[in-house]
C-alpha cells in the first residue's frame, strides 16, 4: 500500500511552543503506513510581492515540501482572536506567485493549543476561511482545540493528556481516510 506523507508546521516560532508539542505528539500517533515531517517556519521572510518570483531558499524548500506532500497538518496558536502573523505570512509566501499556489487541492488537518478556554477556535475558523481561496480540503471532524494546554504537558514538553492524544489520533486517521478518498 502506498505510504501517505503528511507535512506539518506550527504557527509559532517559540522554542517551547505548545503547538509544536502537539505536532510532536502527532508524530507519535500516526496511523500505519503514514509518515510525518515537521517543518520550522523560522527563516521564512516577510512576504513582499516585489520578490515573489525570486523566493529565498527557505521559501523554495517550504513550497517544494508542501507540493510533495499528500496532506498538510497545521498546529496554530491563537493571537488576538486570529492566526499569528507568522503563520499567515508563511501561508501567503507559499501561495504565490499567482498560479503557483503550493496548497492547491491539498487535504488539511488543523489543530491548536492555547492556555485559554476557547482553545484556538477563533483562530482555526479564520484559517478555515483562508482554505477557501487556497483551494484546500480542510478536515471537518474531529476539531482538535486544546484549552488549558499548560496542564496537559509534562516537564519535557510532551503532551501527556490521554484524551487529547486520542483526539489527535482520530484526527490523523480521518485525515488519512480523506486523503485516500481524494486521491481516487
Ligand atoms: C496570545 N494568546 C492568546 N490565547 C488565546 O487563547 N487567544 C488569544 O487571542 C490570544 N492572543 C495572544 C496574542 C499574542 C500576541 C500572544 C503572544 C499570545 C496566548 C497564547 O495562546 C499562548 O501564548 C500560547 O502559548 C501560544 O502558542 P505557542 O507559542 O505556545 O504554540
Amino acid at each position: 500500500m502506498e505510504k501517505i506523507n503528511i507535512f506539518a508546521f506550527a504557527g509559532s516560532l517559540r522554542k517551547d511552543s505548545y503547538n509544536k508539542a502537539l505536532l510532536r505528539a502527532a508524530a507519535e500517533l500516526l496511523p500505519e503506513n503514514t509518515e510525518l515531517e515537521i517543518f520550522d517556519l523560522e527563516g521564512i521572510p516577510l512576504f513582499n510581492q516585489d520578490n515573489e518570483s525570486q523566493p529565498l531558499a527557505k521559501v523554495k524548500e517550504f513550497k517544494a515540501k508542501i507540493k510533495a506532500a499528500d496532506a498538510i497538518l497545521i498546529a496554530t496558536p491563537e493571537y488576538n482572536y486570529s492566526i499569528p502573523g507568522v503563520l499567515k505570512n508563511a501561508i501567503d509566501c507559499a501561495s504565490r506567485p499567482y498560479g503557483d499556489n503550493s496548497f492547491d487541492d491539498k487535504p488539511l488537518a488543523i489543530m491548536g493549543a492555547s492556555i485559554g478556554n476557547i482553545a484556538t477556535s477563533r483562530a482555526q475558523y479564520h484559517l478555515r476561511q483562508s482554505c477557501v481561496f487556497l483551494n484546500m480540503h480542510p478536515l471537518n471532524i474531529p476539531e482538535v482545540m486544546v484549552g488549558a494546554i499548560q496542564e496537559k504537558i509534562d516537564n519535557n514538553s510532551r503532551l501527556k493528556d490521554e484524551k487529547t492524544r486520542e483526539f489527535i489520533k482520530s484526527m490523523l486517521v480521518n485525515l488519512v481516510v480523506m486523503t485516500k478518498q481524494l486521491k481516487k
